[in-house]
Order: C-alpha cells, then sequence, then structure tokens
C-alpha cells in the first residue's frame, strides 16, 4: 500500500450476513453457504464492499452459532469447509471482502476443551482454561459470586464431579452452554491465535470480535452492588433504565473493559499485520464512558469498533448530531476512522425500532441516507436494505436464549432473524424449500426482493445511496488524493430546530429534515448552485435558493460551481 491510498476498510460498506436466515440451499430450512453463494451477485449489486458473516462454525446452536465448539470447522447446518472456501474464494472473484466472526469469550460446552475440563478434577490444567470455583456456603451450593448472566438468571453454573457428586461452578456471562475461557491461561492465547492463522489462511479479509471488551475479568469472587441492575444496563437496546442510574451502574463492570484485554489485541494486530492485502479487525465492545471504545482502535490495536450510538438513536436532530459530534471527535483523537450501524442480529429492525409502519419505512430511509453520508465505514444488516421490520413470533417458535433466561420477560432477538423473503411468487418468499426455522409474515411479500425494482423502492435507494457515495465522495477523494484520514470532513450548516445539515468539503451537502412537518429553508449562499442527487422521500425541491424539505426527508446534495 502506498502511503496515499486510503485502506478499504476505513469507509467500507460492510454488509452483515446471518447465514442462518440468509438463503437455504438445501431445504432444511436454515440458510447455509451454499446459499450466501447463490446469492453473491445480489450482494454485489447493492454496492457493497464487503461481507460479514456471522458464525457458522461447529456449534449445538444453543446460541444462534455464537457458542462455538469447534472454532476451525463448519458446521454441517451450514455446509462443509470446501463450502466456506468457495465462498471466500468466489467472493473475492466479485472484488468483494469478507470477514468472519471470532467468539474470545466462551466456548460453547461441547467443546471438546469443556467436555475435558469437566471430566478432570478441580484445579486440574483442564479446569483452568475457565473460570472454575468452589461454590459458597456449606456444601458449596452458593455460587462463587452473585454476577448475572446478560441472558438473565444467574452466571454461574454447576457441574456433576465424575463421582455423581455436585462440583464446582463455571462461570458464564450468557448462556449456560457458553461457559467463558481464561484468558490468563496460554492454551487460551494459543489456541485464538492458531484459529486467527487458520482464516486468514483461509484468505479471510477480517474479523469481528465478539464481545471484544469481556475477556479479562477482574474481581471474580467478589459480589456485585446489584447484579440485576447491572445486567439491565448492560442491555443498551432494551434497557429504559435512567441514564444517571445507568451511568452509574456501568462505570464499572467487574467483567469489561478490563485493561487485560489490550494486550490481547495488540498481539492479535501484529498476526493481522503479517498478512498480506490488509485484513482487519472490528471489535464488538459496549464501553462507557463512549471514549472508551478509542482505546480498542489505537494503532497498534484493532482497526475499528462498532458505533453503536445509532443502533439505539432516535429520529432527532439534537440527538443525532451530538452523536455525530461525538463519534468523530473520538475517533479522530486516535485517526481510526468512525463507524456507523443501525441494526444488527441482537436488536430490533430499523423500521421498528422507528415507531413501524409506513412512517417507521419513511424515517428508516431518512436515517439511512444520513448514516451513509457520514465520514467512516458503515455495516449493513442483510433485511435493512429491504426495509424489513420485526414481526410477531409465537412463543413455541423462539429460539433465543434470552426467551428461555428470562422466562419470557424478554422476548428475545428472534424477531430481527427471520429469514429474507427473496421471492414473492414463491414459497416462502424463495427462502427455503422446506419449513423456515422461523415464521416468515405473509405481508412481507411487497418488501420480497422480486417486488422491489421500482425507482423510490427501499432497495434501489440503497443501491443508488451506496452507488453515489462511492462515486461521489469515496472515489473522487481517493483520485484527488487529498484525504488521508475520512474523519476531517464534517462542517455542520446552521439551521432551525429539528433539521441537521452539514457540508463534507466543498461539492456535498446533506440536509435532514427529522420532523413531521414540510419546510421551506434558505440555502447557504455558496451552496446556491446545486443539484439533488439523493432523496428519501418525495418532493424535494431545491429553486431559487431554497431547499423544500418534505416530513422527515434526509436529501443528498451536490454542489456545482457556476459554470455548470
Ligand atoms: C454478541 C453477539 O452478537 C450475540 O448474538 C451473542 O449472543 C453474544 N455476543 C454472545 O456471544
Amino acid at each position: 500500500m502506498t502511503k496515499k491510498q486510503i485502506s478499504w476498510w476505513r469507509n467500507a460498506a460492510i454488509y452483515q450476513v446471518y447465514p442462518r436466515s440468509f438463503q437455504d440451499s438445501n431445504g432444511d430450512g436454515e440458510g447455509d453457504l451454499q446459499g450466501v453463494i447463490s446469492r453473491l451477485d445480489y450482494l454485489k449489486s447493492l454496492g457493497i464492499d464487503a461481507i460479514w458473516l456471522s458464525p457458522f462454525y461447529t456449534s449445538p446452536n444453543k446460541d444462534g452459532g455464537y457458542d462455538v465448539s469447534n472454532p476451525r470447522d463448519v458446521d454441517p447446518r451450514f455446509g462443509t469447509m470446501n463450502d466456506a472456501e468457495e465462498l471466500i474464494h468466489a467472493a473475492h472473484n466479485r472484488d468483494l471482502r469478507i470477514i468472519v466472526d471470532i467468539v474470545p469469550n466462551h466456548f460453547s460446552t461441547e467443546h471438546v476443551w469443556f467436555k475435558e475440563a469437566v471430566a478432570s478434577p478441580a484445579g486440574s490444567p483442564a479446569r483452568a482454561r475457565f473460570h472454575f470455583y468452589d461454590g459458597r456456603g456449606e456444601s458449596g451450593e452458593i455460587p462463587p459470586n452473585n454476577w448475572c448472566s446478560i441472558f438473565g438468571g444467574p452466571a454461574w453454573s454447576r457441574v456433576t464431579e465424575s463421582d455423581g457428586t455436585p462440583g464446582q461452578w463455571y462461570l458464564h456471562l450468557f448462556d449456560s452452554t457458553q461457559a467463558d475461557l481464561n484468558w490468563e491461561n496460554s492454551d487460551v492465547h494459543e489456541d485464538f491465535e492458531k484459529t486467527l492463522r487458520f482464516w486468514l489462511d483461509k484468505g479471510v479479509d477480517g474479523f469481528r470480535i465478539d464481545v471484544a471488551h469481556g475477556l479479562a475479568k477482574e474481581e471474580i469472587l467478589k459480589d456485585h452492588r446489584d447484579p440485576e441492575g447491572l445486567t439491565r444496563a448492560l442491555r443498551l437496546d432494551i434497557s429504559d433504565m435512567p441514564r444517571e442510574e445507568r451511568e452509574f451502574l456501568l462505570s464499572d463492570v467487574p467483567f469489561f473493559d478490563r485493561e487485560g484485554v489490550h494486550e490481547i489485541y495488540r498481539n492479535w494486530r501484529k498476526i493481522f499485520d503479517s498478512y498480506p492485502g490488509e485484513r482487519m479487525s472490528v471489535a464488538e465492545a459496549w464501553v462507557h464512558p463512549s471514549s472508551r471504545a478509542t482505546r480498542y482502535v489505537r494503532s497498534d490495536e484493532l482497526h475499528q469498533i462498532f458505533n453503536f450510538d445509532f443502533l439505539i438513536a432516535e429520529w432527532n436532530a439534537d440527538f443525532l448530531k451530538q452523536a455525530v459530534e461525538k463519534t468523530i471527535r473520538e475517533v479522530s483523537a486516535v485517526d481510526a476512522p468512525a463507524t456507523w450501524v443501525l441494526c444488527n442480529h441482537d436488536s430490533p429492525r430499523l423500521v421498528t425500532r422507528l415507531g413501524g409502519g409506513e412512517e417507521g419505512r419513511i424515517k428508516a430511509r431518512a436515517m439511512a441516507l444520513l448514516t451513509q453520508a457520514l465520514p467512516g465505514g458503515i455495516y449493513i444488516f442483510q433485511g435493512e436494505e429491504l426495509g424489513l421490520e420485526d414481526s410477531p413470533i409465537p412463543d413455541d417458535r423462539r429460539q433465543d436464549p434470552v426467551f428461555f433466561r428470562t422466562k419470557g420477560v424478554d422476548k428475545g432477538r428472534d424477531g430481527a432473524r427471520i429469514p429474507i423473503p427473496w421471492n414473492s411468487e414463491l414459497k416462502h418468499f424463495g427462502f427455503t424449500a422446506g419449513e423456515p426455522w422461523l415464521p416468515m409474515p405473509s405481508h412481507w411479500s411487497s418488501l420480497a426482493v422480486n417486488k422491489q425494482t421500482e425507482k423510490n423502492c427501499h432497495l434501489e435507494l440503497y443501491k443508488d445511496s451506496l452507488r453515489i457515495r462511492k462515486e461521489l465522495y469515496l472515489d473522487r477523494k481517493i483520485r484527488s488524493e487529498k484525504v488521508k484520514k475520512s474523519s476531517e470532513f464534517l462542517t455542520w450548516i446552521d439551521v432551525p430546530e429539528g433539521i441537521l445539515a452539514f457540508s463534507r468539503d466543498e461539492f456535498f451537502v446533506l440536509y435532514a429534515n427529522t420532523t413531521g412537518n414540510a419546510i421551506t429553508l434558505k440555502l447557504e449562499s455558496r451552496h446556491l448552485y446545486n443539484e439533488i442527487v439523493l432523496s428519501s422521500s418525495e418532493g424535494a425541491l431545491s429553486q431559487d435558493g431554497t431547499l423544500h424539505l418534505p416530513a422527515h426527508t434526509t436529501v443528498w446534495l451536490v454542489i456545482l460551481n457556476r459554470a455548470g
């Protein structure tokens, strides 16, 4: 890479495929790798740069594959290692990069290490790879501390020793089938480095690091002052806890964002850098205060960290402006690119979060155009480009461990994981020839891919925005070789309440109306000669120095010079 080029990942549009729900190729009702291969042309047509695949590794699938029992193999439900290799190759042939998940906080209790640990005595090297402790109380019947699982219930489960007696407890911050690994153990380090190299050797372009802030634990034998409150505070996407209470609880979490995690990533960075082709990594790390996120993307650590501000954002100009300012300020300090995420497999879909129905969809379109115009990288969750929303799922079809561990109090995350409707004419919209693992709502037929061909539909808006984003901004900037980093180029424009507007360099301006009323604004004199290149809804008009913005609308303007 010459110094002048921008690393591909700094501004990339990365599309998350949740393989189980993307495309089934063998009629078993669950998506698979051959299914993804069959849709690569669709993905290419979207104008994305890379695909992030949620786990497809060997797993009993108690937590959608985030309970990995062999990180260096493919689960037969998803296909074979040959399929994985074919997918990487076929994506690369289309100039699409592949990012895979790595899940270092825990292994499935079906992993050979855990089985070995259970079969070995207390204090054995096999147990030292996990967090095994004796219980408290007369016969060890009380867990070693009072921590709660993020999925609900206690964070400890007790094993039965080989002589049949109740034995030690092991820590699991998530489901009881996901045993936390002990990162003070060198076997763990070695094994994960082996896994990274395994997939890097296969040609993957990067990793999404699950629970990246969780590997180092402190004060593991100490009770927490409010374990249940802490669990609620940690579920930022669903919790409605008052801000002060949450901030207090999140200010010091003994199992998240401890200093020890950074050494791990410094080692991993050396591995990434030892491979050709700019391999990258992105951390899934909910940290508090958010300024601590920059510690994960220092120049010798990871490349990106998900910024989840927009994952919980309202469609509100003030809120959004503050989030953008804060994010850009923070990441600029360490020369890392910002990232923007509107939804993923763990949170309600964007349309749903913004109120659902037609209004939710209108706001979601406007939100997407705002997000895609920001400096940095963007992540798109499968189906976001179709404007899908969560749909009710009968309790007896739910699969998320969150639903079971909270005894149904929290319905869980299945709503966002309903399979993709490809073709309205086909059974189960062409997702599967069998029975889909989650029911697909019949009214989705109008949102199926084959139905979204009209100029202004959700899918075409995404295709247009991704294309224009690239052509107009990125390609032009790279050609001009003016930019080294993406975070410098945003200037706010003064606007009335409820509106948000900024320019990037001299040629791109964005206006977003987050109110329910249309508004007409005077444009700045340097922006008088312009063309609306994209609008999230119909009716936007730039004329005689004014801009007419319908309710809940974002527009992209390209500034022309006087000569046209
Ligand atoms: C974050 C993943 O995105 C989520 O799906 C999973 O349940 C937890 N980490 C635990 O691995």
